[in-house]
């Protein structure tokens, strides 16, 4: 939600902010905008609704000069339609003064009675200029931009990151958290701020990440983080992993394709060096205590979207394997229903940007009641991670496009190395099952490399279907998170009505919807499995195609008894039924993703979403 940049450093402001902007944009795409502070003192602001494009392109034919200081901003709509005039920066103290905002001001309206009151006036219907003004009267009063700030954030309830800079302080950013994403990007004379570190990787690898309730003034030779006290904190450095290519679109035709074609490595760097000798080794788990994977007495997984459906998948192993009972839940619904937790509780919280702030606030909860917490993060430095008491990073690389794809198999790969790893603390798996399920996990990336080869004819099926309505996708077992991964990518890419149902729920309601020519995926286990579900899915296929279904079989290499229920079947490689899902997903993100570019669709940012929604 919203992307953020600052800067000091040289006269490249505005190239720092447009880049970072560029790689930012996943975060929000309704409109942009960038303040920069001019050679001669003055600040210059250019905002445009619309993709950041808009606003490159009136950069390009109107200039703004350029600066060593500046802030720049993509918004996702929350208070205010996506106009011109509610894009950020937002202005403050007769325009000497421009603020940025990322998050929601709960308490904006009383905020802004008061300044109504006292005769100001607004230019905007955001919530964020009422901070603006608010800096603003702060700075005439103290004549401290970094105490005017202070003091204001004292005034703020809900979530936000705020970045301001003024006309009498060039050189100066200052940022405050709560809530909200800040990480600071360090480099030799300049000195950087992003929401997350794709914001500045094309200049430092060195970042800083800022903890909760706490506030940054940026110069070009110096950091300062300090609380909303004023008192100093001490700040960890970390050295960013992604290089600037990793975010790059590398000559393909959308961040997605890109990702997807990522799925193996994303397998195989998150499972690098954490099976040796055929054991599982995650030290990161230490930090959960000593024991504590040995004396937990249940397991709550909780995600938002598609990272829930990775922790189903999490669900099936982890409780095969160490017979621990394990929920999965919404992370919005689990905060507000007073869960029952106790110390022995383990609560996993699965977010590729770890800061989804529905997550978030799960976790938090989860640690007032003593629970220990477990973060599966694909995002170094995020606050999901710092606020758990152990992560295990995902290794997926970037994710640009909005709709995630690789973090999804990266996630299901860390919840299985999980569910090993607590599996042999527990004495629960044996060290040939061990040895075995690790085999099968090592094995995966190859088999995606053979499932993308195979996938190529899915561009030509789905451009037969640009005029489809609406799609089913149905499986069993492990194939059910999978029907409801595939329905929700062809919603969020290609703005189609799309349901994922378990089969076996099939004649309880849903057979109802099969007409002629109702298109359906099923999602087909393998029939060499000898407790497998493959007989009852083959007459879920029968009962359908009776009723004039049009069948997408996804079935294991070599199915003879789908083929003749099937109108068309994508082939997979043989896997151990638990793995079957690393490879069934793989055709419908490619399924999602042509339906999209085939109807002419931004498949990298669909319509009204943003990657990291950090608003409740
Ligand atoms: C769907 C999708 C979303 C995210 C969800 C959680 O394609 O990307 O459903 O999975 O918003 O996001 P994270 O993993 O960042 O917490």
């Amino acid at each position: 939600m919203c992307g953020i940049v600052g800067y000091v450093g040289d006269n490249k402001s505005l190239e720092v902010l447009l880049g970072g902007l560029k790689r930012l944009e996943y975060r929000g795409y309704d409109s942009a905008g960038v303040a920069i502070i001019d050679p001669e003192g003055h600040i210059g602001t250019r905002k445009r609704s619309g993709k950041l494009q808009m606003l490159v392109d009136d950069l390009e034919t109107t200039p703004l000069a350029n600066g060593a200081t500046g802030i720049g901003h993509t918004r996702w709509a929350t208070h205010g339609g996506p106009t011109d005039r509610n894009a950020h920066p937002q202005l403050g103290d007769n325009g000497k003064l421009a603020l940025i905002h990322n998050g929601i001001i709960e308490n904006f309206y009383e905020l802004k009675e008061g300044l109504l009151a006292k005769g100001e006036t607004f230019t905007s219907d955001t919530d964020s200029e009422v901070a603006a003004i608010l800096v603003g009267h702060a700075y005439q009063e103290t004549g401290d931009l970094t105490e005017a700030l202070r003091l204001v954030v004292a005034k703020l309830h809900g979530a936000f990151t705020l970045l301001v800079m003024h006309e009498d302080q060039p050189g100066v950013v200052v940022g405050a958290r709560r809530n909200s994403p800040l990480v600071i990007g360090l480099g030799d004379g300049e000195n950087f701020l992003g929401s997350d570190v794709a914001a500045f990787v094309e200049f430092t690898r060195r970042a800083v990440a800022i903890g909760q309730d706490q506030i940054v003034t940026l110069r070009t030779d110096s950091v300062v983080v300090t609380d909303f006290d004023g008192n100093p904190v001490e700040t960890e450095e970390f050295d960013i992993q992604w290089d600037a290519s990793a975010a790059e679109k590398g000559g393909w035709s959308s961040f997605m394709a890109k990702e997807i074609s990522e799925e193996p490595e994303a397998v195989a760097k998150t499972l690098l060096g954490r099976l040796v000798d055929h054991k599982v080794r995650l030290p990161e788990l230490d930090s959960l205590g000593e024991g504590t994977l040995e004396n937990i007495d249940r397991i709550v997984i909780v995600a938002c979207g598609t990272a829930a459906y990775a922790g189903m998948l999490g669900k099936y192993a982890i409780e095969k394997w160490s017979r621990i009972p394990v929920d999965v839940e919404l992370a919005h619904e689990f905060r507000y229903r007073d869960p029952i937790l106790t110390e022995r509780t383990l609560v996993v919280s699965i977010s590729q940007s770890g800061e989804t702030m529905d997550t978030l606030l799960a976790v938090r909860h989860a640690l007032e009641q003593g629970a220990k917490t477990l973060s599966i993060c694909n995002t170094q430095g995020a606050t999901i991670p710092r606020d758990s008491h152990a992560v295990l990073y995902t290794h997926a690389g970037p994710e640009v496009a909005v709709a995630s794809t690789k973090a999804f198999v990266a996630q299901i790969t860390a919840l299985y190395l999980l569910g090993l790893r607590i599996g042999e603390a527990r004495g629960t798996l044996s060290a040939e099952q061990i040895a075995e399920n690790a085999a099968e996990l090592l094995a995966i990336p190859e088999k995606i490399d053979e499932v993308l080869v195979a996938s190529q004819s899915i561009g030509q099926l789905a451009h037969w279907m640009t005029d489809t309505q609406s799609v089913l996708f149905l499986g069993r077992n492990v194939g059910f998170p999978v029907a409801l991964e595939g329905a929700l990518k062809l919603k969020e890419l290609a703005y189609i009505h799309a349901e994922g149902f378990a089969a076996g729920e099939l004649k309880h309601g849903p057979i109802a919807l099969i007409e002629p020519g109702q298109v359906v995926f099923v999602i087909v286990p393998s029939p060499r499995d000898p407790n497998s579900l493959h007989p009852k899915v083959v007459s879920n296929i029968q009962e359908i195609r009776a009723r004039g279904a049009r069948v997408i079989a996804i079935a294991e290499k070599g199915d003879a008894a789908v083929l003749p229920f099937a109108d068309e079947v994508i082939p997979i490689p043989l896997a151990g039924s638990l793995f079957e899902p690393l490879l069934a997903v793989v055709p419908l993100h490619i399924f999602g993703m042509e339906l999209a570019a085939a109807k002419g669709l931004d498949v990298d940012q669909p319509r009204n979403l943003a990657k990291s929604v950090t608003v409740e």
